[in-house]
Formats: C-alpha cells, structure tokens, sequence
C-alpha cells in the first residue's frame, strides 16, 4: 500500500509555541506522520507537564527548548544543535485582546519581534516553508457572512488583533522577496475542545476569557456562574455567534499546509486559508450542547455586552475544503464532550 504519508516521514520541524493549546495537539499530529518535532516555547503561559501528555499519546517526548524567539542567539543555538530544519510551524504569540490594549509595546515586541527572528533565520539556515498561526480577529466585524479570504483585512480592534495583521504583512513582503521560501497563513476561527484521551486541553492561566473553558470550569464549581454576554444583538437568540471548531480537526490542517508546502503543491509563495467548520453556533446554542451532552444544567445568566465583542462571525472555508482537502469532522456535542472530558481530568474527577 502506498504510504500518503511518506513525505513528511523523517522531516524536522520547529513547533514554536509547541507546549501551548493549538501547538501541543498540532505537535500530536505531526508526531503521528513520523515528522520529528523541537518544540521551542518559553512557558509565558503553558506548562512544560503538556510535554508528558504529548508523550503519553503519542510514544515520543519531543525535544523542547525553554526559549524566547525575540533572542535571536538562543534561535541560533537551536540550530546550532538540530542541524537542519525543513520547516516552521508558527504559534507562538501573547493572545489576549484585553490584556492588549494594556500592554500594546509588550504584543508587538513579542509577536512581531519573534516572527521577524524566524523570518531572518529561517533565510539564513535556508528553511523554506513556514505555517503561520493568523485569525479570524483580522475581519473585525464582516458586513458579508460568512467570510472569505478575500472578504475585506478591517481595522484592527486592539493591538492583538493589529500583530496578527501585521505579521501577515511581514510574511507577504518578506515571501515577495524572496522566492525560494513559502508560506501559508492560517486564520482560525474559534478552537474548542480537547484531545479525546483528555492527556493534552486548553490550560487557561487565572480566569479564562473564553467560552467553552468559563462553561466547563463552572460546571465543575470552580466558577459560580457563566455571564452571557449580551442577548440583544441581532441574532436570532440575541447572543453572539461564532464558529467553533475542535482543536484536531485545527491541529490536522497544519499537517496539511505543511504537506503542501513540503510537497511544493502551493499555488502562489503566501496563501491563506480560513479554518472554521463553515457553521455560525450562538452562545445560547453552545450552552445548550454542552447541557445536552453531559447531563449538566449550567448556571449562567445574561449580563451586559463585553466591550469590543463582535457580534456574528463564521467562515466560509471551501478554499481549505478545496484546495487543502480539510474539513472539520468533529462536531459542537463532541467538542464539548472533550472539553468537559479534559476539565474532569485536571480536576481529578472521573
Ligand atoms: C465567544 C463568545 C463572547 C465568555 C476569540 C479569541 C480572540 C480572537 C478571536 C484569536 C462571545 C461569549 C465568552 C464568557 C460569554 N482570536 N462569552 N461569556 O470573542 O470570539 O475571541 O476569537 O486569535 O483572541 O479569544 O471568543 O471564547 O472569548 O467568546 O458570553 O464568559 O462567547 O461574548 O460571543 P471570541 P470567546
């Protein structure tokens, strides 16, 4: 039988941001096509104990190197020990828009600063492709839904939102001048969920600012009740609507992109792809799968709208569907499953 796989046997790529959400169960992905993974993170907010649970599914503890990107000789001393790398998966980044707006030199320092490192060393140890972790905070609020790549880059809402623009930015220009190098661009819409055998999750550090984890930590009591933000937007319950997809499906598309670029299948040296599962699922819709699927009822109640919330976004994703042969196959009850699933685990809870 031929092995679809084969091409990405025995390649090296560097998973920066690796120990965290997105990066550990992308990690996972990789490891299982025989790609061998360095991850590269310096635990500003994930938890070197995620190593053990990449480990635990897959058989393999990836090399980890606790470091900052913005330190350009410690970049080098990676590659300095690893030899040569073939490719760059990008994740690591600060990610909250809250803490953003107060810390706006700290995110561009940080997001820009480490991907513009990447960007210099990757020409300087010839690594041609790179995997970019984008979002679907690069739309602001869409007048057409759902959104297209190419439905119009908005103004950004907060300085998180602006790195991420930026950085797409950056990797266009930097992949005009530069031919022999590619890069895709991946815009996430909202990742949900957790790996089925609950050894990797979301780790929200202090309170979390995300719905499915506020909606698994009050259903185990650590949170009294969840705030709905807002159920007056025109929508048809009056809550906001998103596009949740499960972080697997999230994690296989980069082992795609990254076969694509290894492959030379791209069709141009930057492209972007949205992921999301194409599905707009309210908060009052999301509520209720979780509910349906554990049994539990929630404790929450309406409160006033979140300052800079978007009111109703969801993908168009038949570019990935096309081109990337991707599309989500987990669903929303499955994603809570997993997420409520990985709450019990680290609770201790069976
Ligand atoms: C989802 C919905 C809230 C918490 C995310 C990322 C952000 C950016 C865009 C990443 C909203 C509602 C939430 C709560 C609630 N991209 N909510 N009560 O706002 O789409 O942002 O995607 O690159 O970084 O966080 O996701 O999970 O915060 O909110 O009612 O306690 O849930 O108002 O409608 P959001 P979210």
């Amino acid at each position: 039988m031929v092995n679809l796989l084969e091409p990405l046997m025995k390649k090296k790529v560097i998973v920066t941001g690796g120990t965290g959400y997105i990066g550990s169960h992308t990690a996972v992905e990789l490891i299982a096509c025989g790609i061998e993974v360095v991850i590269i993170d310096n635990l500003y907010n994930s938890d070197i104990t995620v190593l053990d649970g990449i480990r635990a599914i897959t058989g393999i503890r990836p090399r980890f190197y606790e470091y900052d990107l913005c330190d350009m000789a410690k970049l080098e001393e990676v590659f300095a020990n690893e030899g040569k790398i073939d490719a760059i998966i990008h994740f690591a980044a600060y990610k909250a828009v809250g803490e953003s707006v107060k810390k706006p030199l700290e995110y561009y320092r940080n997001n820009l600063g480490s991907l513009i490192n990447l960007l210099a060393i990757m020409e300087k140890h010839g690594v041609a492709s790179l995997v970019f972790s984008s979002s679907c905070t690069v739309y602001g609020q869409p007048e057409i839904l759902p959104v297209t790549e190419s439905s119009p880059v908005k103004e950004a809402a907060s300085p998180y939102g602006y790195t991420k623009q930026a950085g797409e930015t950056i990797i266009r220009d930097t992949m005009a001048a530069r031919p022999e190098q590619k890069a895709i661009s991946l815009r996430y819409f909202n990742p949900i969920g957790a790996h089925p055998t609950a050894h990797i999750g979301e780790l929200p550090r202090g309170v979390p600012e995300n719905l499915v984890p506020f909606i698994t930590q009050t259903a185990i009591g650590l949170r009294e009740e969840l705030k709905v933000f807002g159920n007056d937007y025109d929508t048809p319950d009056g809550s906001c609507i998103r596009d949740y997809l499960h972080v697997v499906d999230l994690a296989r598309a980069h082992v795609i992109a990254l076969k694509r670029l290894l492959e030379g299948r791209n069709n141009s040296n930057f492209e972007i792809f949205n992921l999301g599962t194409g599905t707009g699922v309210s908060v009052l819709e999301a509520i209720a799968s979780f509910e349906r699927v554990t049994g539990i009822k929630l404790n929450y109640q309406i409160a006033a709208r979140r300052p800079g919330d978007i009111e109703k976004i969801w993908a168009d994703p038949s570019l990935a569907n096309k081109e990337l042969d991707w599309k989500t196959e987990i669903t929303l009850d499955e994603s809570m499953e997993t997420a409520w699933r990985w709450e019990k685990k680290i609770r201790n809870q069976s």
